[in-house]
């Protein structure tokens, strides 16, 4: 069978095509085209069916698993597909390590570190017990991370673009360092010792949670990362399609009660609309994936995030 790999402008991205034996699957493709030209590795290439001219629909993405033969019409042994080079991949965990390493790290700086004398504050540092509680309580949940992100995750794609590492470090480190200056300032007042305990014991309790949460959703799928979406069930996904993001909010909520700075509740509200607008596209999948036709169930009732408003 022949392959031709053109550009979307219909440009050859391997001259004089490919040649594949009959059972050759695409994922033997992307091999191949890797062979041909080595920047090309397989998780930077996505595959397409040609678009018929006028059409307004969305192209057919190639499924690595199925076979060249799947795509071409009858006995055809030519077969066309539309290159586009994702640029630069990196792995998920890699991409989650950095993210979660920046503010595991920047935080302590401001607690440990004379940092405030070198911005000109010249008073001595009394370093309140939330003050310390706070920083255990922040390492421990982006430790928590990083260990679910090795241990934990299932995830579906094995790469990220490399600009996600910079887009996604930029808004996790930024943070860090917003909310560890405030936190650990020489000028922060505490809140009531009955305020703290409230707060990181609600914190406390949603964080193990979450963790709950993330090891239901690893049992949804097979250590390869394979089984695509199910419907998530048990605990409080009974009530709620993404429960691990309801949790991770009220964790930061708790954190917040005990600390108590605007900067760690614009993080919050920053946090919580970007895992709201998320959790609203993951509910939409899933009940579009379970509709009740072709066999499959019908996806049940449920909040998508925050019980009982969304
Ligand atoms: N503070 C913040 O700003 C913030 C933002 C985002 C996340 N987080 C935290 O980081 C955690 C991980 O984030 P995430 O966005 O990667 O979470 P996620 O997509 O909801 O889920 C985590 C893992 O479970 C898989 N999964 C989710 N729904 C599934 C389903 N219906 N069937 C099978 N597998 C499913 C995901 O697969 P895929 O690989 O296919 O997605 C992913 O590997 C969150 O739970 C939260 O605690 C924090």
């Amino acid at each position: 069978m022949k392959v031709s790999v053109v550009s979307r402008s219909g440009r050859d991205i391997i001259k004089g095509g490919i040649e594949l034996n009959d059972k050759a699957t695409v994922s033997d493709l992307q091999e191949a085209i890797h062979r041909r030209t080595k920047k090309y590795y397989p998780s930077r290439q996505r595959l397409t069916l040609p678009l018929q001219p006028g059409s307004k629909g969305k192209a057919v993405v190639l499924d690595p698993k199925k076979t060249l033969r799947d795509y071409c019409d009858g006995t055809n042994d030519n077969l066309t597909v539309v290159f586009k080079d994702l640029g630069p991949q990196v792995s998920y965990s890699t991409l989650f390590f950095f993210e979660y390493l920046g503010p595991l790290v920047i935080y302590p700086i401001f607690y440990y570190f004379p940092v405030y004398r070198y911005l000109g504050y010249k008073e001595e540092r009394t370093i309140h017990p939330v003050q310390t509680y706070a920083i255990y309580y922040w390492c421990f949940h982006y430790f928590k991370r990083i260990m679910e992100t090795f241990f934990v995750h299932r995830f579906s794609h094995a790469t990220s673009p490399v600009s996600n590492v910079f887009r996604n470090c930029f808004y996790y480190w930024s943070f860090g360092a917003y909310v560890a200056y405030y936190v650990n300032h020489p000028l922060y007042t505490p809140v009531s010792d009955l305020q703290m305990k409230i707060g990181f014991g609600l914190g406390l309790l949603c964080q193990v949670s979450n963790f709950y949460c993330h090891l239901l959703l690893r049992s949804l799928r097979s250590p390869d990362g394979k089984g695509g979406y199910q419907i998530p069930r048990g605990f409080l996904f009974n009530f709620v399609t993404c429960a691990n993001y309801t949790t991770e909010i009220y964790q930061w909520l708790g954190f917040n009660i005990a600390t108590q700075t605007v900067a760690g509740y614009v993080f919050l509200v920053v946090a919580a609309s970007i895992m709201t607008n998320w959790a609203l596209g993951k509910h939409r999948r899933l009940v579009k994936l379970f509709n009740g036709k072709d066999g499959k169930p019908k996806y049940p009732w449920r909040w998508a995030i925050l019980p009982p408003f969304i």
